[in-house]
């Protein structure tokens, strides 16, 4: 089974990520407010989250007052958005989709692909094709918000091994870079459970987007290095995307 099947399907992923919380979304959602102000000015096209996990931005997004449309590919995921979201239910849709196999039309006014749901395919072509599919279902004139890791900082920070303890039991991540990716191998032990996981991520840096962009028919227009909009640096924690369709 691939790694994102396996992984984002246990309950332990929304435990150990947990601090990517309520509040990131919010921040996240303001810089996209920031950026595409015309959209909460006017459109009323829906706006697709793609890899919505739990659904913490989508349900921003909804409490703002936009029709969103939330896909991923995890039915456990998909099943805790659907009891945060559905207080806004006449607005927001929860769909298990594949991002390599979108089932909408060019429908939408903005993607939003966020918190490094990308780079998860062994080859470049299988990732480069997910931006394809975002220009898609995109108009002209539509936007893609892509929030990635930084390469250069993951490259420079990276820790090699940490232990912690959950409600699953003892936690151990190793991570290193092999081949362009970043690996991580996650090992919980405890309660009578022994099991493994896998993420492995393809350091993706930000001139090889503007080349995915430039190639799928998408302008980039803005990046910044933080949920803040801090200006995009080595250094940033992460790379945040903002490419217009042309
Ligand atoms: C790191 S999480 C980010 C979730 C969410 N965007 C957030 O910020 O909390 C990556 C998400 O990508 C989803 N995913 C993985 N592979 C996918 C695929 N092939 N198609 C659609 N979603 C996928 C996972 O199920 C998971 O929800």
């Amino acid at each position: 089974m691939s790694w994102y099947k396996h992984w984002f399907a246990d309950e332990l992923y929304m435990d150990l990520y947990a601090h990517r919380d309520a509040a990131e979304a919010r921040q996240a959602i303001d810089l996209f407010e920031r950026v595409t102000g015309t959209i909460s000015g006017g459109s009323r096209s829906p706006l697709l989250d793609l890899a919505c996990g739990t659904g913490r931005h989508a349900f921003e997004l909804a409490r703002r007052g936009y029709t969103v449309m939330a896909a991923d590919l995890s039915p456990t995921l998909l099943s805790a958005a659907a009891r945060k979201t559905q207080r806004y239910r006449d607005r927001l849709s929860l769909v298990r989709a594949d991002m390599r196999r979108l089932p909408f039309g060019a429908c939408f006014a903005a993607v939003l692909q966020l918190f490094t749901a990308f780079g998860y395919f062994r080859t470049d072509a299988a990732n480069e094709a997910v931006v394809a599919g975002v220009r898609a279902v995109l108009p002209t004139d539509g936007w893609y918000m892509l929030d990635f890791l930084n390469a250069a900082d993951v490259a420079r920070t990276l820790e090699a091994r940490t232990e912690q303890h959950t409600a699953h039991g003892r936690v151990v991540q190793e991570r290193a870079i092999r081949n362009g990716r970043v690996e991580k191998r996650i090992r919980i032990s405890g309660d009578g459970r022994e099991e493994e996981f896998t993420e492995s991520v393809r350091l993706y840096t930000l001139a090889d987007f503007n080349g995915m962009f430039s190639r799928n028919g998408f302008a980039m227009a803005e990046v910044f290095g933080s949920y803040e909009g801090a200006v995009f640096r080595d250094t940033s924690p992460r790379c945040i995307m903002f490419a217009r369709t042309v």
